[in-house]
């Protein structure tokens, strides 16, 4: 099922470690939180064969649209965000023997320009991964107080407090607003020279906040157990330390109760990418992935 023209739309991270991880065997039932396009799920169905007790889980319909493509019918593939998706696959009773979630954006997502995610493109400020949702860029950056926006570049940017006060400020003096690179210069005319990308900060903040990821993940970790079976793996690819911290924390905590825990930790360091793989896809640079496993 594997195929090239899948590994060219989006490079899966980690692969090899995922699959070593997540140890697939024949039979076993599959859910992907985040199926994008499809690179890991494709190679662990190749080894369960297990179609019609899989599920792929995407909220962009371009990679649902793609997904269906790809898999056969027997899979079922939800346009959702995987918050709503499993608590409809509780409330059905379904359970898997392997769950992944890869969290973050595609390389789909961040290069067409009328997505609006990259500050590399010119394009609408959207960032919108579910396109049917009212809330964009456009508007968070346009309709938000000056305190509001140096709040949200503090809490998912991580930038530091003067920096965002001073970048909020400068926003809200140029609004309207329409486009990326009006964005970006506007950050740009406020910087200094730095190693990273000046908006890199402010952009993650912005789609972290357009698109609810911290409380996505912070609702649906504690939900987990519920949908995995016993002996059962459970593997998280987090790109940001906002992220990784929502994980490693729920997975201390999960595994932390004896007898009664509902998880043990398979790794306890997080696996993080060779250089041979960052030589291929540099997205791996800050992918960790944590996993655990239901006794
Ligand atoms: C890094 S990509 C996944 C790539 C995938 N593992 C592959 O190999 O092709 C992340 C995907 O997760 C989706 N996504 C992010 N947050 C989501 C959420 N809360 N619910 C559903 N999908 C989400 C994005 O739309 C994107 O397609």
């Amino acid at each position: 099922m594997y195929n090239n023209s899948m590994e060219k739309l989006h490079i899966p991270v980690l692969l090899s470690e995922v699959l070593a991880i997540l140890d697939p065997h024949p039979g076993e039932s599959y859910l992907d939180l985040t199926a994008g396009y499809g690179g890991h799920a494709s190679k662990i169905l190749d080894v369960t064969r297990q179609f019609k007790d899989s599920c792929l889980i995407d909220r962009d319909q371009f990679a649902v649209e793609y997904l269906k493509s790809e898999f056969p019918s027997e899979v079922n593939i939800m346009h959702s965000d995987f918050y709503s998706a499993v608590l409809q696959l509780i409330e059905c009773g379904k359970t898997f023997d392997i769950i992944l979630a890869d969290f973050g954006v595609s390389s789909p997502q961040l290069d067409m320009d009328s997505r609006g995610f990259s500050y590399h493109h010119d394009g609408p400020l959207d960032m919108r991964m579910d396109r049917r949702q009212e809330l964009t860029a456009e508007k968070i950056v346009n309709h938000s107080s000056e305190r509001e926006l140096a709040d949200i570049f503090i809490r998912y940017g991580e930038e530091k407090p003067g920096r965002a006060k001073l970048l909020a400020r400068e926003i809200v003096h140029h609004r309207p607003i329409k486009t990326t690179k009006e964005l970006v210069d506007i950050i740009i005319s406020k910087s200094k020279y730095s190693k990273t990308h000046p908006a890199a900060r402010i952009f993650q903040a912005l789609r972290i906040a357009v698109n609810g990821e911290l409380d996505e993940i912070a609702q649906t970790l504690p939900l987990l157990p519920k949908v995995l079976n016993k002996g059962g793996r459970l593997g998280i690819i987090t790109f940001h330390s906002l992220e990784d911290r929502l994980v490693k924390d729920y997975f201390k905590e999960a595994a932390s109760y004896g007898e009664e825990s509902q998880l043990r930790l398979i790794n306890k360091k997080p696996i993080v990418a060779e250089k041979s793989e960052l030589g291929i896809n540099p997205r791996a640079r800050s992918a960790k992935l944590r996993a655990a496993r239901k006794d």
